[in-house]
């Protein structure tokens, strides 16, 4: 990475509105000369919100006793699925809490069942920490792509930001073993979590770099009110839109979505995002009435409305802009490779 620490600090913190459009622009135009007006999709099915987890800042953590816990069978996430083919997805994002209740073999037999029916869309996974083995079955089962923020890549940070039985080794060997089976492989942090600085931003930019991941997941921290950071202020809207179009600049081709994280603390959050060089977007594909109860941070939006009414939304908030949503896997392609 060319950037030093102290022009990372410039581009997040200056207030001169010529630099940060210039640095948004960029971004931008890098996104349109890879991939023009379209935007990717991905319907998001959120199938389990147990989690064996207690992250401090996430509302589905185990201690939370207020969360109402649910959990979708393989016949409803087929259904899902079936109602999203229908609206032109290609891709099926499956995420949940780290839930034993899904076996490995069970956890095959979704995917497989997903990829027996639709063998033209792409499943990716976002399922937590893993052994090598089980994302080595997952992958064999016909899995496309995995999904694991790394959530900070400053060890001190990420200690602040979870409990001692989690730890930042095995989250970044869980990456590093993603890669190496040949998984399309999402990183990610959340922008302003508690306890965050220069430095550790700067060393999520590193911890890409390092990487090389075909995906890359950032939005802001929200704070979510029975956590232990409740009392936190969530992420700033500037700060992740700056952050994404650096991360677009560092890795062109890199596949970047405007998150519900960015909607929710902005209206035209998502809108924005793809104008700083954002190229994905995740509409919600689970059943209207679990949706309030993935509730990872509050005031979480889109959670009341039926798939077709939210994904006919984002249509439209995406054409206002001058993009498309595309019905189409969204694969990652090295730029090399693109024609
Ligand atoms: N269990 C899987 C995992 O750990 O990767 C997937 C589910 S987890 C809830 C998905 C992501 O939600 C996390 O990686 C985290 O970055 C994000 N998240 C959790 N709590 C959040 C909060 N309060 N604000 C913003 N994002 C949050
Ligand atoms: Fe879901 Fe607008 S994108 S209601």
């Amino acid at each position: 990475m060319n950037l030093k620490i102290e022009e990372l600090n410039y581009l997040l913190t200056t207030k001169n509105e010529e630099v940060t459009d210039n640095l948004k622009k960029k971004a931008r135009g890098i996104a349109d000369d890879i991939f023009g007006k379209k935007i990717y999709t991905r319907g998001l099915i959120e199938f389990t919100n147990y989690c064996k987890n207690n992250c401090y800042y996430c509302g589905i953590r185990r201690e939370n006793k207020g969360a109402i816990r649910y959990r979708l069978d393989r016949k409803e996430i087929i259904n899902c699925c079936d109602n999203g083919y229908q609206l032109g997805f290609r891709t099926f994002v499956l995420q949940g809490g780290e839930d034993a209740y899904y076996t490995d073999d069970e956890v095959c037999a979704i995917v497989s069942s997903i990829k027996e029916k639709y063998p033209d869309c792409a499943v990716t996974l976002s399922i937590g920490e893993k052994k090598k083995a089980s994302y080595l079955a997952f992958f064999n089962a016909g899995a496309d792509r995995y999904l694991l923020r790394h959530e900070t890549a400053d060890k001190k940070h990420y200690e602040r930001l979870h409990p001692d039985d989690m730890s930042f080794e095995n989250r970044k060997r869980c990456l590093y073993d993603l890669k190496e089976i040949g998984y399309q492989t999402g990183c990610g942090f959340m922008v302003g979590s508690p306890y965050q600085t220069m430095e550790s931003i700067y060393k999520d930019l590193r911890f890409i770099e390092d990487l090389q991941p075909e995906m890359v997941g950032i939005g802001p921290f929200i704070p979510h009110k029975d956590t232990e950071f409740k009392n936190y202020r969530a992420g700033s809207l500037e700060m992740t839109l700056r952050l994404l179009s650096i991360i677009r600049i560092m890795k062109p081709d890199v596949l970047l979505p405007a998150t519900t994280a960015l909607g929710t603390i902005h209206p035209m959050g998502r809108e924005m995002g793809i104008l700083a060089g954002a190229n994905v977007v995740m509409p919600n594909l689970s059943p209207v009435n679990v949706r309030k109860k993935y509730a990872l941070y509050d005031n979480k939006i889109c959670t009341g409305e039926e798939v077709a009414e939210c994904r006919g939304c984002l249509d439209g908030r995406i054409k206002s802009i001058g993009y498309n949503i595309v019905t189409d896997r969204g694969d990652y392609v090295p730029i090399k490779n693109k024609k």
